[in-house]
Order: structure tokens, then C-alpha cells, then sequence
């Protein structure tokens, strides 16, 4: 069984998951309605994989004897005018996201929780991963946003991301 705060926060984050995974298809959403279908398909890849983190954690919870309870997913309530609105919102949510696994990390540290230590590890990589690739994606589009041909181009490179089951295995 794991401290009851510990557990409590990792239950709280499922949800958070969630809720990117949803985020994230409204802005594949977005980018379907503006024609940049490889956009669109470059953020329904990045909601699968948020999916993947909160069934982990799901996985994990239960590994442990812990009870998940699912809360409702708020509504992804960001407002969308410009091509770069999904890209600036979404650098912002993803240093969120990290703020809350080190939050997470900090209480198991606390406790001397080992194992959710170890546990939350791949995340806290994933995490620095998540905002190079939006960080990333930033500067494409200052870049080449503002010219057709080189938008054109970058669509199809995005449209190219193909959705891999993740790395880490519990
Ligand atoms: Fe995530």
C-alpha cells in the first residue's frame, strides 16, 4: 500500500493525463479545420500517448493495492484563433504537467517512497522530453509559418509522427 498522499496525488494525475489527452485532440481538432492535417495528426499522436501515461499510472495504482477513482475530465476550455495557439498553449501546459510530477516526486521523496520514485523517473524524462518537442515546435513555425511553401512542408514532416506504445513497462 502507498502513503495515502502519494497515492492521492497520482490518482489526481491520472486525471490530469486525461485531460492532455483531451486538450491535445482538441488542438489536432483545430489544425483539421485550418487544413494542416499533418498538425492534426502530430497532436492525435501526442493524445495517445497521454492516454498511455494515465493508464500507467492506473496500472500502477493497482500494482500497489491502491483504489482508483475517476473524476470528470474538464473541458478543454482554451481558446484557438492563430496556427501558433496550439503550440504556445501547449509549451505552457506541458511545464505545467512537469510541476505537477515534481510535485508528485517531492511528496514520495518525502515519505521515502522508493518505488514511486523509480516509478515517476521515466516521467520526469518524458516530461523534459515533452517541452523540447513543443519548445521545438515553436521555433518551426516562427520560422517557417509565415511562408506557404515552407508550411506546406513542415505539415507533411509533422503529418510523418507515428503514434509507439511507451518505452517504459511496469
Ligand atoms: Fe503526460
Amino acid at each position: 500500500m502507498l502513503n495515502e498522499t502519494v497515492a492521492g496525488l497520482l490518482n489526481t494525475q491520472v486525471n490530469k493525463e486525461f485531460y492532455s489527452a483531451y486538450l491535445y485532440l482538441d488542438f489536432a481538432n483545430f489544425y483539421e479545420d485550418e487544413g494542416l492535417k499533418g498538425f492534426a495528426n502530430w497532436y492525435r499522436v501526442q493524445a495517445q500517448e497521454e492516454r498511455d501515461h494515465a493508464m500507467l499510472m492506473i496500472q500502477y495504482l493497482q500494482n500497489n493495492d491502491c483504489k482508483v477513482v475517476l473524476e470528470s475530465i474538464d473541458k478543454p476550455n482554451i481558446e484557438l484563433n492563430q496556427k501558433m495557439d496550439p503550440l504556445k498553449q501547449g509549451y505552457a501546459h506541458e511545464q505545467y504537467v512537469t510541476s505537477l510530477i515534481h510535485n508528485i516526486y517531492a511528496a514520495a521523496y518525502e515519505v521515502k517512497d522508493f518505488r514511486t520514485m523509480q516509478f515517476l523517473d521515466w516521467f520526469v524524462k518524458e516530461q523534459g522530453e515533452e517541452e523540447t518537442n513543443a519548445s521545438d515546435l515553436i521555433k518551426k513555425m516562427e520560422l517557417f509559418g509565415d511562408d506557404a511553401k515552407s508550411l506546406y512542408m513542415l505539415d507533411s514532416e509533422l503529418g510523418g509522427r507515428v503514434y509507439a506504445a511507451p518505452s517504459l513497462v511496469l
